[in-house]
């Protein structure tokens, strides 16, 4: 069950604004702006907000690589509304869609210092595949996981 007042509903256009300024302040290498658009245009089902009331604190985005894989590209909640189950809640409204469509796996890189997401992963049933060394522009190594969805 969502925190009251929140809701999960698929990215607008003009929630892009907030979604960059989410994205720029969860990581020390934010994508650019101009990714998200392309992303939506390629995958606008797997493109989710989390608005609460009325605001938009969270979002997740992801793609469909050759039919069979789901791949986690990006999710982040505003740190002012981090441990109310929201990220949790895109990540598994993420996962509903990918099955409903039949994609049997799910995969994602994370920092390897990344303690909240791995916890995250792992409580929703991720696991560790490989290390990806040197995976992100300051040399930090990312997991690379995967879970079985159907
Ligand atoms: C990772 C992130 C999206 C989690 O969002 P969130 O809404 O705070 O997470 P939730 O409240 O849904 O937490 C779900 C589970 O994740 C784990 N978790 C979340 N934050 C955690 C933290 N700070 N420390 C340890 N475990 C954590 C817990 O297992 C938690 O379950 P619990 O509440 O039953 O203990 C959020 O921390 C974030 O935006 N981080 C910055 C961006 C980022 O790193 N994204 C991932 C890139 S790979």
């Amino acid at each position: 069950m969502l925190a009251q007042g929140c809701s999960i509903r698929e990215f607008r256009q003009e929630d892009l604004a907030k979604v960059c300024e989410i994205e720029s302040k969860a990581f020390p290498y934010p994508y650019p702006c101009y990714i998200f658009i392309i992303y939506y245009h390629l995958f606008p089902e797997l493109f989710l907000v989390v608005e609460c009331d009325k605001e938009v604190v969270g979002y997740s985005l992801g793609i469909i690589e050759h039919n069979t894989r789901g791949h986690l590209i990006s999710i982040a909640v505003d740190e002012r509304f981090r441990r109310r189950g929201l990220g949790e809640a895109l990540l598994r409204e993420f996962e509903n869609r990918l099955k409903t469509r039949g994609v049997p796996e799910a995969v994602l890189e994370v920092s390897v210092n990344n303690v909240a997401a791995i916890s995250l992963y792992k409580k929703l049933g991720y696991k560790i595949v490989s290390v990806l060394r040197e995976y992100y522009p300051d040399g930090e190594d990312a997991y690379l996981m995967l879970k079985e969805l159907l």
